[in-house]
C-alpha cells in the first residue's frame, strides 16, 4: 500500500495507522488490568533504546546468540545444506542481520546455491542491509521483502519449488504468550512445505536472578525503553503522561518462565490522550511485555503442537540460549 495515498473519504493511510495505534492504546488502557502492546515500543527512540539494551552487560541474549552463529557456523550450515538442494533462506524480522551474516558469508563463500530473502516491516532497514551485505559478501544474492511476515512469506512460495529455510532469531518468539506462540508457529507451518526448515531462537530458563537482571539493568535503559512508549503516546497521540509519575517494574516467575514488565502509577492521576481521559489509581499497573523463557522440553512440545519436528538444538557454551532447527512435517 502506498502510505501517502488518499482514500475516498479524504483520510490518508498514515491517519489510519495513527488511528489504529490510538484505538489499541485506548482499548488497552481502559481494560482491567491495563495493558499496552510491546509491538509499539519500536519508534525511532525505541529502536535506539533497544540497541542500547543489547549493549547492556546484563542483557546476555544477544551475546549468546552471536556466539552460536559465530562459533558454530559450519555446523549450522551443514544442517541446512544436508540435502544438497538449492534453497531460499528467508529471515523474519531481519533488522541488521548481525547474527545471520556469519551464516550468509559461510554459505556464499563455500559455493552453496541459495538466495537470501530478508523480511522486515521497514523498507529503509532492508535497503541499508542489502547495500551492506552486497558490499561485504559480493557472491550473495539478496532479495529484500518489505512488509508483514506472513504476507511476505506467502510471496516467497510463489517463487517456485525451491526448498525454504526460515530464520526467526533474537528470541522474538518470547514476546508472545504461550497461546500466541503456538498460533504463530502453526501459521508459519501452514506457509511451508514438508521438509522446509525453521531455525528459531529461544531464551532458556536459567538462574532467575540472571534473567531478572537482564530486564532490570542497573543503568535503567530497560526502564527508559518501557517509559518511551508513554512518551510516544504523548508525541503521536497528544497525550499528557508525566513520566515522573510512572515507574518500571520487572517480574520473573521461574515456574512459568514468564518475565513480565509493567509500569506502575506512582499517584492517583488522570491522563489525557487526544482529549480522552484515562484514570490511574496509585500503584495501578500497566502490563507492557512478556519475554517468555523456555526449557528445551517446552520448545520440543511447541514444535510438536505446531507441526514441526525438532532436528537439532544449538546451545551457546553457557547453555543459556538455543537456536533450534525444526523440520516441517
Ligand atoms: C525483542 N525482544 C526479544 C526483547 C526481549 O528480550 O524480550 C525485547 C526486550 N524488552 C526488554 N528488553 C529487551
Amino acid at each position: 500500500m502506498n502510505l501517502n495515498s488518499t482514500l475516498d473519504s479524504g483520510i490518508t493511510a498514515p491517519d489510519l495507522i495513527i488511528n489504529k495505534f490510538e484505538e489499541e492504546v485506548l482499548q488497552g488502557l481502559t481494560e482491567t488490568p491495563k495493558r499496552l502492546q510491546s509491538k509499539f515500543f519500536y519508534d525511532e527512540q525505541g529502536d535506539s533504546l533497544f540497541q542500547q539494551i543489547m549493549a547492556c552487560p546484563e542483557y546476555y541474549l544477544t551475546g549468546c546468540e552471536l556466539e552460536i552463529f559465530s562459533s558454530r557456523t559450519a555446523e549450522l550450515a551443514g544442517n541446512i545444506c544436508s540435502s544438497g538442494e538449492p534453497f531460499d533462506l528467508v529471515e523474519l524480522g531481519a533488522g541488521d542481520a548481525t547474527k545471520s551474516e556469519y551464516l550468509l558469508s559461510y554459505l556464499a563463500n563455500t559455493g552453496v546455491d541459495f538466495n537470501y530473502l530478508p523480511i522486515d516491516i521497514s523498507g529503509n532497514i532492508l535497503h541499508v542491509l542489502q547495500e551492506r551485505l552486497e558490499r561485504k559478501i559480493p557472491k550473495l544474492s539478496v532479495i529484500p521483502l518489505a512488509g508483514e511476515y506472513f504476507e511476505m512469506l506467502a510471496q516467497t512460495s510463489l517463487r517456485g519449488q525451491r526448498r525454504r529455510v526460515i530464520l526467526f532469531l533474537g528470541a522474538n518468539i518470547g514476546n508472545m504468550s504461550e497461546e500466541e506462540a503456538t498460533s504463530f508457529c502453526e501459521t508459519l507451518r501452514e506457509h511451508l512445505q514438508p521438509g522446509d526448515l525453521l531455525i528459531i531462537g529461544f531464551d532458556l530458563k536459567k538462574n532467575p536472578r540472571t534473567i531478572l537482571n537482564a530486564y532490570d539493568d542497573a543503568a535503567g535503559i530497560t526502564a527508559k525503553f518501557n517509559l518511551n512508549l508513554l512518551s510516544r503516546i504523548n508525541r503521536e497521540l497528544e497525550g499528557d503522561f508525566d513520566l515522573g509519575h510512572f515507574e518500571h517494574y520487572q517480574s520473573y516467575d521461574p515456574e512459568t518462565g514468564a518475565c513480565k514488565s509493567y509500569l506502575v502509577s506512582l499517584s492517583d492521576q488522570q491522563v489525557s490522550i487526544g482529549g480522552q481521559y484515562v484514570h490511574f489509581a496509585k500503584n495501578e499497573t500497566i502490563y507492557m511485555e512478556v519475554s517468555q523463557k523456555y526449557t528445551i522440553a517446552e520448545t520440543d512440545r511447541l514444535a510438536e503442537r505446531s507441526g514441526f519436528l525438532p532436528v537439532r538444538h544449538f546451545l551457546d557454551s553457557k547453555g543459556w540460549f538455543a537456536d533450534i532447527c525444526w523440520k516441517a512435517i
